[in-house]
């Protein structure tokens, strides 16, 4: 039986609990894959924290290098996270043909293709499953099972942190911050919290599945991204009100039509209203559902943990497992680099929305504020009004217009003497 040994790049959150379900699902691989997995070399920040897995104290280092270059590693597991010295780390394993797995969307967000293309010139595998939507077999239905298919969307809620966040907020009345700490106690945040808050780990997460996805590169920076800060408790009561429940979306979408926008994409993560008999109001907790539109297969939803250290530690095994395969039969899986995707501004880009607005409660102000939607095209599908005697709260629904009409009505209704302030603005999702 082939042994593969196995280099682990970072033990924190994740990669102790993968090394953990490595220790523990060892016999049952080589029974399964006929392959044997040894752990023999550890790279960490401080040897002397405690872990909750029993290692060989002898394999720890701080030295990265030490661990890509050491001879009796055949394959590095980068559990690290960031670009740097992640980045680094990973080109200089594949560049001495060694195969890599990474759960890092930021580092493979930013500079997947380089990466693609020096372990396709090394001839050995990246795989990052555990990137995008944890445990979820997402990543390689897309690139293997639907290689040959025309995708022209995928969409959903990609991150387990913001997700169950809103679930706590909605469902116990629980404030921002009371929500926040419970997802890292459960250790579904990012080291640095911010990026699922702000949405730049969905941003990641939807550049890496519109890459696979349409066979063009995208980059996280191609993403526009709004994230779940500064959402009110008022804005989750009127969703209900209105049969809405509120969810961080990543939403990527390749165009067939109008010929000006004919194969450009567009992608998006932002939160968003949407109703509650859609199938994604029923994703709760940290669980994560992605719509995946192709033109023979349909449409496909994949659902399951999106975050958290033993779901992605499964994700990541299942990628060991498949590159030592692979690393022991002397072949690889190529990753696609795509050109560069031509985007479509986020300007062009069509959605309904919920708006909120107070105005002082006179005569002749609620057709003021509706002549100025209808003067940039945006038509107000519903008008929930209420107040007191001097100061109304108008609550609109519209059609669907483009972000740039949406944008212009806005701007001139700030203008407007008797509007008083105009709230956070939410896509509804349909
Ligand atoms: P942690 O911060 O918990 O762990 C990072 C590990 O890297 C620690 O063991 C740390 O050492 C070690 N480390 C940091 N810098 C260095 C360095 N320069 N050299 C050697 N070791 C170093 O991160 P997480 O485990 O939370 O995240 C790891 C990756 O997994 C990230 O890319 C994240 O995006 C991704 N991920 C996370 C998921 C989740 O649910 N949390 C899900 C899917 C992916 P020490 O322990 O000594 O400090
Ligand atoms: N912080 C990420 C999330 C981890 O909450 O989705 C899984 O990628």
């Amino acid at each position: 039986m082939r042994n593969i040994r196995i280099g682990l790049l970072g033990c924190g959150t994740v990669g102790e609990e993968f090394a953990g379900l490595l220790l523990e699902r060892r016999s049952a691989i080589e029974d399964v894959a006929g392959i044997s997995l040894e752990l023999v070399r550890v790279a960490v920040r401080d040897p002397g924290k405690p872990r909750s897995v029993a290692l060989d104290p002898a394999v720890f280092t701080t030295n990265a290098y030490d661990v890509v270059k050491a001879e009796d590693v055949d394959l590095v597991v980068e559990l690290i996270g960031g670009t740097s010295p992640a980045g680094e780390l990973v080109t200089a394993a594949l560049n001495a043909g060694k195969p890599v797995v990474t759960a890092n969307k930021e580092l493979v967000a930013s500079a997947g293709p380089d990466l693609f293309a020096a372990a396709d010139r090394a001839g050995v595998d990246l795989f990052f499953e555990a990137a995008a939507v944890a445990a979820v077999p997402l990543l390689r239905p897309v690139r293997e099972s639907l290689l040959a298919e025309d995708v022209t969307r995928v969409a959903g809620i990609v991150n387990g942190t913001t997700n169950y966040m809103l679930t706590r907020m909605t469902a116990d009345g629980l404030g921002f911050e009371e929500a926040l700490a419970k997802a890292q106690e459960l250790g579904y945040a990012e080291p640095d919290a911010s990026a699922d808050v702000e949405g730049a780990d969905a941003a990641s997460k939807i550049a890496i599945l519109a890459s696979l996805a349409f066979n063009r590169s995208v980059v996280a920076d191609d993403v526009s991204r709004e994230g779940i800060t500064g959402l009110l408790a008022e804005d989750f009561e009127l969703a209900a009100r209105f049969g809405f429940d509120i969810k961080l979306l990543a939403v990527a979408e390749r165009f067939t039509g109008p010929p000006d926008a004919r194969g450009t994409i567009g992608a998006q993560v932002f939160p968003a209203l949407i109703s509650r008999d859609h199938p994604l109001a029923s994703v709760r907790e940290s669980f994560n559902a992605v719509f995946v539109t192709t033109s023979a297969a349909g449409e496909l939803m994949f659902y399951g943990h999106g975050a958290g250290p033993r779901p992605s530690a499964s994700a990541i095994l299942g990628d060991v497992v498949g590159a030592a395969e692979h690393l022991a039969r002397g072949t690889h899986r190529r990753v696609p680099v795509g050109r560069p995707a031509a985007l479509r501004p986020t300007r062009d880009l069509v959605h309904s929305y919920y708006i909120r607005a107070d105005v002082d409660e006179a005569p002749g102000v609620l057709s003021e504020v509706t002549g100025v939607f209808g003067r940039h095209g945006v038509s107000i599908r519903t008008v929930d009004q209420h107040g007191s005697e001097s100061q109304a709260r108008i609550v609109f629904l519209t059609f669907p217009a483009p972000e740039h009409a949406l944008h212009d009505a806005l701007e001139e209704l700030h203008d407007l003497d008797h509007v008083r302030a105009v709230g956070r603005v939410l896509r509804i999702y349909t």
